[in-house]
């Protein structure tokens, strides 16, 4: 194929160079110059040009959609796979995210015919010794280990797959470019061109992208504008469950959250996540707290705990893990200040156990009192449930969501819930199985929750 009119392009001010440079003659930008390419002329695929249409006069599809064989990964897709769709799966390596795609290829091959899966990074004999560990079969389930895009493309010609995957889009490449693979404009183009493949033959394509350093997809943020849907998949360090998020859907909403375990034998859906998060919970320890937060639109109890130790020298320290580090700044100061608990020469520590991240404010209170049951130590009743939000003049503040909070904590035998007085005003689905105690301000949060015991 002869070699494409190519030139190189500063993205942070436009100027324009025949050759690559390290920084930008103009503006002065460090590695801003990007190859660009006239693309070949597509002439088979262009589609006729057509008139505006009035919108009442369209007639709206109901977008396909396909189970992707897993309950968790169809809930964070809004509801299974869109065919023709492009979604993009970006992790950090070795997260399990060609275990997810091989799982999901394999059981998708069952009812919807010929898969391709793709693979740059391991040779066929790896991708076969990993389904064979996982007990995958899939009779239609093809592989290929292939780094070009255009034979990749000329295989989907011949086996015209009603699913693709590629794995990874950094190891793939277009040989009409002169950059090295895995570099922002062959990314691009790699992925345009796979976009323009999805929609004109229908097939739905997965592709998988690795994160830099800093957590983001490897390339430009044009990439996660070209796909239809990006998802995240994460984990916590050496914890073995992981996280699949959406960060971007034109299918569907971008709160749910699908919960994986990574075992022996591949990723299994978590559908009780609450349990086993906290399966392994020492009742009666002082500082522990369960919280129920929001996930998507899914409620998750999980344990909050909280260690106040005497500082040895020096500044105390405030560390958290799972919890917004100025948010617990502010609650320490609360419980100072409004429950009269002396903190300033104290460490705090606060642990989300299982490496769940909690952003909502709805944990506030939980928080207050796994600091105070920690400094007294003095534990909880081992059966409540804390909800609230905690403003600075130590009252409590109301939470959304609370029936699907309490219902969860029912579910799981809980018996005494915490709650905002302020919610309990409104209309709420009580039940008898648990007790729900209003309160207003923490004070009185912590007198409910029984942790008067011991005076530090
Ligand atoms: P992988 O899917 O290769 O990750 P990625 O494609 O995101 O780089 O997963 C690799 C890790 O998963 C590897 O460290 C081993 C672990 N793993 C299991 O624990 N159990 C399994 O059944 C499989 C296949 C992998
Ligand atoms: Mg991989």
């Amino acid at each position: 194929m002869a070699k494409l009119k190519s030139r190189f392009v500063c993205q942070e001010c436009g100027s324009q160079s025949v050759k690559w440079q390290g920084r930008c003659p103009d503006c002065g930008g460090w590695n801003t110059f990007v190859e660009e390419v006239d693309s070949p002329k597509l002439t088979s695929t262009r589609m006729p040009s057509a008139a505006p249409s009035l919108l009442s006069s369209i007639d709206s599809k109901e977008e396909i959609r396909f189970s992707s064989g897993m309950e968790e990964f169809d809930r964070v897709l809004g509801g299974g796979l869109v065919s023709g769709s492009l979604v993009l799966i970006g992790g950090a390596p070795g997260i399990g995210k060609s275990t997810l795609l091989l799982q999901a290829a394999s059981a998708v091959s069952r009812h919807k015919g010929t898969i391709l899966y793709v693979s740059g990074e391991e040779s066929l004999q790896q991708t076969k010794l990993r389904a064979g560990r996982l007990g995958l079969d899939g009779e239609k389930l093809y592989l290929l280990s292939e780094v070009n895009l255009q034979n990749i493309i000329q295989q989907i010609e011949i086996l015209s797959p009603s699913m693709l995957v590629v794995d990874s889009i950094q190891t793939t490449y277009c040989d009409d470019l002169s950059t090295a693979p895995g570099s922002v404009s062959q990314i691009r183009e790699c992925t345009s061109r796979l976009q323009r493949i999805a929609k004109k033959d229908n097939i739905t394509t997965l592709i998988v992208g690795h994160v830099t350093k800093d957590g983001s997809i490897a390339g430009p943020r044009v990439l996660e504008h070209i796909v239809d849907t990006v998802l995240y998949f994460e984990g916590e360090g050496y914890q073995n469950f992981r996280l699949l998020r959406a960060v971007k859907n034109r299918f569907g909403s971008t709160n749910e959250v699908g919960i994986f375990e990574m075992g022996g034998s591949g990723l299994k859906e978590i559908k009780n996540p609450s349990e086993f998060f906290l399966a392994q919970r020492l009742k009666k320890s002082a500082g522990s707290v369960i919280v129920p937060v929001i996930e998507g639109s899914r409620p998750l109890l999980v344990e909050l705990q909280a260690l106040v130790s005497k500082t040895g020298f020096g500044i105390p320290a405030r560390k958290s893990n799972g919890f917004d580090p100025n948010r617990l700044a502010l609650m320490l100061a609360v419980v100072e200040k409004r429950a009269g608990i002396f903190l300033s020469n104290s460490d705090v520590f606060v642990n989300v156990v299982s490496g769940i991240k909690i952003e909502e404010t709805a944990s506030d209170l939980g928080l207050a009192l796994a600091v105070v049951s920690s400094s007294k130590e003095a534990p909880l009743d081992p059966n409540t449930v804390i909800i609230g939000e905690v403003g600075l003049a130590g009252e409590v503040r109301a939470v959304p969501n609370l029936d699907i909070r309490i219902q969860e904590a029912e579910k799981l035998g809980f018996k005494k819930i915490i709650v905002p007085s302020y919610n309990l005003t409104k209309q709420i689905n009580r039940t008898n199985k648990v007790e729900l105690i209003g309160i207003e301000t923490i004070r009185e949060a912590i007198i409910a929750s029984g942790i008067t015991r011991k005076e530090v």
